[in-house]
């Protein structure tokens, strides 16, 4: 039996940065994002016989037995929940730059989760998965769905899910992917989240902050006010930025030119072409602007900053059983 699940990443507009309970992976906060066209994961469940061993493959390539453990407990983890159980091989190749601050876990627990249970026949709704996935990689709960979703933080297992918000927004918001560097991120989210709770002094404001920010975004999805969207998004990226700056040790996630990336966004905003940019935990910007100012976008990044690359996404589905 194997089934194949597709899911998109998603960015969030506003941050989720640290956790109240590791194993289940609460947030302290709710975040809300958007779900991506341009990146995805596509995820085999096959079980097999057995004698067999447990295998795990990305893009193709046999992943190492110690580097598949985070796969192998996962899987383990959801066949104990569903009292079910096999010998299995997970493949999984992505359509994101793996762990450059693009959340390749976002899409690849959610596709994962969803290819389990297709291959287990099991009944569960999208609630179910968006709780199954979060269990894998807290953004992964928000990739459930397409367009603007929200992760409610709650404060348990059973209330800890993703909502759809607006699955199909009419906003036009193109999302501009600036890979400044797509090598692999030298202090990963669970390290920086963590050190973050454990010592910035400014946490707790974080969070009232960061909570009033989903009210705000929503209010600003609903009345389609594109500023809006835009200005919240880029105050949650820098107050999540600036709080690693307070953590002891402070750390960043910056590189030279994400900071010269966030100068030609400011600049071109100031001349009037509207546009915000948001970071996750790496140095790539994501821009947030209308169709019609890309191009002006393009050509002033290529002036600039000549040897990135830039990719366009815009709103994607929620999670497909693709076979
Ligand atoms: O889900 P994780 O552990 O990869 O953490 C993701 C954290 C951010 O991408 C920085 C923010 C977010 O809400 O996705």
């Amino acid at each position: 039996m194997q089934k194949t699940a597709r899911a998109h990443t998603n960015i969030a507009l506003v941050k989720y940065w640290g956790k109240k309970d590791a194993k289940l992976k609460l947030p302290f906060n709710s975040s809300l994002s958007m779900t991506l066209d341009a990146f995805y994961t596509d995820t085999t469940f096959k079980l097999i016989s057995q004698t067999d061993q447990n295998q795990f493959f990305l893009n193709n390539q046999l992943i190492s037995f110690e580097k598949s453990q985070r796969v192998f407990n996962y899987v383990k983890m959801l066949q104990k929940r569903f009292q079910v159980e096999g010998n299995f091989v997970v493949s999984s190749n992505n359509h994101v730059p793996t762990s450059a601050g693009l959340a390749s876990s976002a899409s690849a627990f959610a596709a994962l989760a969803t290819a389990f249970c297709a291959a287990y026949e099991l009944e569960v709704d999208k609630t179910e998965l968006s709780r199954l996935a979060r269990l894998g990689s807290g953004s992964a709960t928000r990739s459930i769905y397409g367009g603007f979703v929200e992760w409610q933080a709650g404060d348990s297992d059973e209330n800890s899910i993703a909502l759809p918000i607006s699955a199909q927004p009419s906003m036009d918001l193109q999302l501009l992917a600036v890979e400044i560097d797509t090598r692999e991120k030298t202090m990963g989210s669970t390290v920086g989240m963590d050190l973050v709770v454990n010592t910035s002094p400014y946490y707790k404001t974080w969070i009232k902050e960061a909570n009033k920010a989903v009210s705000l975004m929503k209010e600003a999805i609903k009345a389609e006010d594109f500023t809006t969207v835009g200005k919240i998004a880029q105050e949650s990226a820098l107050a999540m930025h600036a709080l690693n700056l307070t953590a002891k040790p402070g750390f960043t996630y910056f590189q030279p030119s994400t900071i010269k990336g966030m100068q030609i966004i400011d600049e071109l905003n100031h001349n009037g072409i509207e546009c915000y940019y948001t970071i996750d935990a790496g140095p790539n910007l994501k821009v947030l602007t209308k169709l019609r100012n890309v191009k002006e976008i393009l050509n002033r990044f290529k002036e600039e900053l000549p040897n990135v690359k830039i990719i366009q996404a815009s709103f994607g589905p929620g999670v497909q059983i693709l076979n």
